[in-house]
């Protein structure tokens, strides 16, 4: 069985079919891309995947076990980390702040038996480890309100680290930043995926991108896939051509 497994996948909002008998398998270590147009259904599928909603049938199996149906702060102990469209970071915390807090909680949830004292200490080593991995160490006293949306972005990333994940889930990982700061933060990705081992999980929009870093790319069309493979199959297929009219993906 693959690392991570979505199996026959249905999930609707009303009479909206979001997702469709979706399956997909990734391997452990792989830098996967899940692409589609506008309301094709990514974001409703890392929900699912991340126990954020529940399928209304179908299921996702996690390193042989079945997560789906379980409720996010379990997901996340299984060790999944995921972010969001939307940057989701204390904007009044410093950067420092915001992954000592991630950590704590972490620590605290896996009813760590260190002492508070040594807690305290392995916490600041790992929060300054964390922000090199991310490369925000030398802003770790700004307040993460001042921050370049693209170090947001980062610090997010690094939130998501500190919880020691296996799997790493990215919803736009580079939404609105400079093309500049969406490729070094893919560089990064890149980076940690191959240094830590790390299984990637993304979705995006910019098909340089996509194409740029993924080893396997799922193509979803209203709540379907239409095609799952290689970066070159993927190029190479009629289907998606014409989901994306041709414009995107370039010979
Ligand atoms: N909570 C919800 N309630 C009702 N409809 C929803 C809900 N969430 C998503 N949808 C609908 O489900 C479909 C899939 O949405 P989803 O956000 O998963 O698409 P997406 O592929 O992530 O799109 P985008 O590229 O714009 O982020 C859309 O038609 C959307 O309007
Ligand atoms: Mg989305």
């Amino acid at each position: 069985m693959a690392f991570l497994e979505v199996r026959d996948i249905v999930k609707s909002f009303g009479g909206l079919r979001a997702l469709q008998d979706v399956s997909l398998s990734v391997e452990k270590g792989e830098i996967r891309a899940i692409i589609g147009p506008n309301g094709a259904g990514k974001s409703t599928l890392f929900n699912v995947m991340t126990g954020l909603l529940s399928p209304d049938s179908g299921e996702v199996r996690f390193d042989g076990e079945r997560i789906s149906g379980i409720p996010p702060y379990r997901v996340i102990r299984k060790g999944i980390g995921r972010s969001f469209q939307i940057t989701n970071i204390f904007p009044r915390m410093s950067v420092f702040e915001n992954v000592q807090v991630a950590l704590f909680s972490h620590h605290r949830e896996n009813r760590s038996a260190l002492t508070l004292a040594r807690n305290f200490r392995e916490v600041t080593d790992e929060v300054l480890a964390v922000l090199g991995l991310v490369g925000l160490a030398d802003k770790f006293d700004s307040s993460a309100s001042v921050l370049s949306h693209g170090d947001q972005k980062r610090l997010e990333i690094a939130i998501t680290l500190a919880c020691r994940p296996r799997l790493l889930m990215l919803d736009e990982p580079t939404a609105g930043m400079s093309r500049f700061e969406s490729r070094e933060t893919i560089a990064l990705l890149q980076k940690i995926s191959r240094e830590q081992g790390l299984t990637l999980v993304f979705t995006e929009h910019d098909m340089d991108i996509v194409f740029g870093i993924s080893e396997k790319i799922t193509v979803l069309q209203q709540g379907m896939v239409i095609a799952d493979g290689e970066p070159a199959e993927i190029k190479a297929n009629p289907e998606v051509r014409k989901a994306y009219l041709g414009e995107e993906i370039a010979e």
